[in-house]
């Protein structure tokens, strides 16, 4: 199989951000197939927005292991492995099961700052019916780089890996439980 994204420029997607989020999720269904192996399919979700959506610095997966956040794939900077739930954008996401928008991580108590460069963030929860999952994390180097078009669009794309994928690969224990 071969694939090659287009990148968007920013000018083109700022103008028509429900088009360019269409044609990432469109993009995302025709990448993924019939795979249904959770990681790799994470994996491609990732470097696809990284690919795709203009000023990000970070692109990402973070999964519920034993009741904490543990890295997942991811385009970017090396990050911070492990993220207690109630902790940071991340973790806040994960303990409200809402997307969370942060216009400037820099006035947000608690954001866990993994690469310098990062001024605003959108992390959605990863739900598979009542079952959290993990969580997407997008990052930018621009203060107010993510609206609520944005916060629909990763929530879409968010959907599509979920019903996509086979989650047993992915250790989902009470919290409390370690898998350690
Ligand atoms: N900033 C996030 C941590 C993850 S990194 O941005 C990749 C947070 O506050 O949860």
């Amino acid at each position: 199989m071969s694939f090659t994204a287009t990148p968007l420029a920013a000018e083109s997607f700022y103008a028509n951000k429900t088009e360019a989020y269409r044609d990432l999720a469109q993009q995302l269904t025709a990448l993924i197939g019939d795979e249904r192996d959770a990681i790799a399919n994470a994996a491609n979700t990732a470097a696809l927005i990284f690919d795709l959506l203009p000023e990000l610095n970070w692109a990402g997966f973070y999964l519920l292991k034993g009741g904490e956040l543990v890295l997942g794939p991811f385009q970017g900077k090396p990050a911070c492995i492990r993220i207690p739930i109630g902790r940071g954008v991340c973790g806040g996401a994960a303990a409200t099961r809402k997307s969370q928008v942060v216009a400037d991580v820099h006035a947000f108590p608690g954001h866990i700052a993994c690469d310098a460069a990062s001024r605003s963030e959108l992390v959605v929860p990863l739900l598979a019916g009542d079952t959290l999952l993990g969580v997407l994390d997008l990052d930018s180097p621009v203060p107010r780089r993510f609206d609520d078009e944005d916060r629909a669009g990763i929530e879409a794309v968010a959907a599509i890996w979920v019903a996509a994928s086979d989650h047993a690969v992915i250790a989902v224990l009470p919290p409390g439980a370690t898998d350690r």
